[in-house]
Order: structure tokens, then C-alpha cells, then sequence
């Protein structure tokens, strides 16, 4: 098989210890079976659901683990939803002590257009998306917060960012994962804590219905795994940022936002026509990266920006 590691493994995961979620198969079982490889403690979890959710199977994390074990490495299962955060960051405190890195990657898929979705569809994919992705990060927060370390990844989507036909719950979840991780990038800084969001493509049972055959065979999850690691070591500056991330290709995501059309004075929605031209022109554009940057009707009124104090 080809390795995906041509180099030696200068970034190192020694006495790290780093909880990856839906680690049984596809996207985190790759990323759990390298940061093992390059030293970590690893905490292997998944619920072993369908990949419409639903039902359990201890097996699948277990499987993971073993596979390390033979490999030379450290890990352990846990085998609870993220949606019960807390007990899978005490399995990381009973076994290992610590926890360093959170891989929010569990996953699941219920897709119908939206005009067919139940509450059902669109609570269990985003309980188990944002929910669960808060529930792991929030447990582990105050072990990174006293320790003055930490790093957290949010599986996001293409479908969040972009929308998705049939996936309006998957897709609102996904893009709520990159608000949560702008934000805890802002509370986490003063800490070392590092949050960010990469959006994959890879060949794994939840895009196999979706995606030709022949795309699926260069989509292996490796070529996901390398962003993922890098942007959990603690040599690490990068945070709050969105990556695409599959394939063999990389790219940053940002924002970006037109000059605009600034009125003196309250206005109707004929004026408002009358210079959507302006509004909607990229042709002078602006990539801000925090509120504090975001050009906003405030600053034209005020000279000053909106600028939201951070609380402790
Ligand atoms: P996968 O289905 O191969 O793996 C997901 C794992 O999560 C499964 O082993 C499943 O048992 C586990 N899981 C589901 N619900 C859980 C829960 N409540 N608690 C703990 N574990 C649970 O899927 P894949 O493709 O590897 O996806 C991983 C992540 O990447 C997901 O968040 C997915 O939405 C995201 N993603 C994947 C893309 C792709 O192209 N494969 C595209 C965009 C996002």
C-alpha cells in the first residue's frame, strides 16, 4: 500500500494525548491510527452507529484500537455518542491523565429534501454534528484552559458552506461547527488554545452513495489526515481559520465582503434597488477576520468599528 508518509515524522504527538471521535472507520480512524504512530495517546472513539445514526456496535473502536496496539501504539476505545461528551473526556482523564487535541469528527448522515424532513432527521444530524462536537470540546475545556494548552478541529462540510440539495439539516449543523470554532478561537488564544475547521472529501461509507466510483478511489482518507495533525501540534499558531481539505489538495476558505452602498439617512426599499449594484459589487472587496474588522453601517456612522469587548 502506498505510504502517504514519505518523510520522517518531525512532528511529533509524544506524552499528547488526543481524543478523535468516529475514529471506528473512514476519516478518523486515519487520523487516529497517525497520531498514535507519531506518539500520541490516543482515545479511539465511536458509537458504531449506522451511518443514519441509531443502534451501536462496541466492536468498531475496539478494532481501531487493536490495530494501533499491533502497530506499537498507545490507545484506548470509548465506545459513548458524542452526544455524552463528558464521559468520553474522562475516559481520556482516567486512562491517560490529559487531554491535548480534540478531532470533533463523528458523523452521521440523514439526507431527504427538506420539504420531506422530519424533526427527527434534522435533530439526531445535529445533535450528534454540533451537539455532540460541543459536548466533546466543552468537557475538555477546562483540562486545556488549565493547562494552557490545547487544539481542536471541527469537521465541517462543503455542504455547510456552500448549501447542499437534501442535506438542509447536515448543512446547517456543519456551518454552526465553523461559528463554534471562530468563537472558541477567540476565547481559547490567551490559553493556547487553538480551534479551527476543515471541510473533507474523502471515500468513506457516508460519501459512497453520493460520490462515482472511480472519485472515490482518489479520495482516500489519508490525504485528509496530514491538515488535521499538523493543525493539532503544539508548534501550531494557526486557529480560527477553514480549510478544504481532499484528494491530494488543500485550500483556505475565507470571507469576503463588497465595499457596499452606505446611506446618510433611513431608506426605502426602492433607494436600496436603485444601488444593489453597489451592494452586491466584489469588484472592490474586503476579507475581514474578526467583528472588529468587519466594515458595518457603525463604523460609517461613528468612525468607529463595532468592536465587542471579550469577557474573561
Ligand atoms: P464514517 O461514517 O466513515 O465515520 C463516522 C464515524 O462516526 C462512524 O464510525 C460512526 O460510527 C461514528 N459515529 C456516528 N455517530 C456517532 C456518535 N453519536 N458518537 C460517536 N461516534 C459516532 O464517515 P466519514 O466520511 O469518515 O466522516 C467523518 C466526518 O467527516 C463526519 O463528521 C462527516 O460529516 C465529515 N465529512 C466527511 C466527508 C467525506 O467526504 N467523507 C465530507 C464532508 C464532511
Amino acid at each position: 500500500m502506498m505510504t502517504p508518509h514519505p518523510t520522517h515524522d518531525s512532528l511529533r504527538f509524544d506524552d499528547r494525548v488526543v481524543i478523535v471521535t468516529g475514529a471506528g472507520q473512514g476519516l478518523g480512524r486515519s487520523h487516529a491510527l497517525d497520531f498514535a504512530r507519531r506518539g500520541a495517546q490516543v482515545v479511539v472513539n465511536d458509537l458504531g452507529s449506522a451511518a443514519s445514526g441509531g443502534g451501536s456496535d462496541r466492536s468498531v473502536a475496539q478494532a481501531v484500537v487493536k490495530e494501533i496496539e499491533a502497530a506499537g501504539g498507545t490507545a484506548v476505545a470509548s465506545t459513548d455518542s458524542v452526544e455524552d461528551g463528558d464521559k468520553i473526556v474522562q475516559a481520556a482523564m482516567d486512562h491517560f491523565g490529559r487531554v491535548d487535541v480534540v478531532v470533533n469528527n463523528a458523523g452521521i448522515l440523514r439526507d431527504v429534501s427538506f420539504a420531506k424532513m422530519t424533526d427527527a432527521d434534522w435533530d439526531q444530524v445535529n445533535q450528534v454534528h454540533l451537539r455532540g462536537s460541543y459536548r466533546v470540546s466543552h468537557a475538555a475545556w477546562p483540562h486545556m484552559r488549565a493547562q494552557g494548552f490545547g487544539r481542536i478541529v471541527m469537521k465541517t462540510s462543503v455542504s455547510g458552506i456552500y448549501g447542499s440539495f437534501g442535506q438542509a439539516n447536515y448543512a446547517a449543523a456543519k456551518m454552526g461547527l465553523i461559528g463554534l470554532a471562530q468563537t472558541l478561537s477567540l476565547e481559547g488564544a490567551s490559553r493556547n488554545i487553538l480551534a479551527n475547521a476543515i471541510a473533507p472529501t474523502a471515500a468513506s461509507r457516508l460519501t459512497a452513495t453520493v460520490l462515482p466510483s472511480d472519485v472515490l478511489d482518489v479520495l482516500r482518507p489519508e490525504y485528509v489526515t496530514p491538515a488535521v495533525v499538523l493543525l493539532s501540534h503544539e508548534n501550531s499558531n494557526v486557529t480560527g481559520r477553514l480549510f478544504e481539505v481532499g484528494g491530494g489538495w488543500i485550500c483556505e476558505v475565507r470571507w469576503e465582503q463588497t465595499e457596499g452602498a452606505y446611506f446618510e439617512e433611513l431608506f426605502s426599499a426602492e433607494q436600496l434597488d436603485a444601488r444593489w449594484a453597489e451592494v452586491t459589487d466584489f469588484s472592490r472587496s474586503r476579507h475581514a477576520t474578526s467583528v472588529a474588522e468587519v466594515k458595518t453601517g457603525v463604523l460609517e456612522r461613528t468612525g468607529r468599528p463595532m468592536i465587542l469587548a471579550p469577557q474573561p
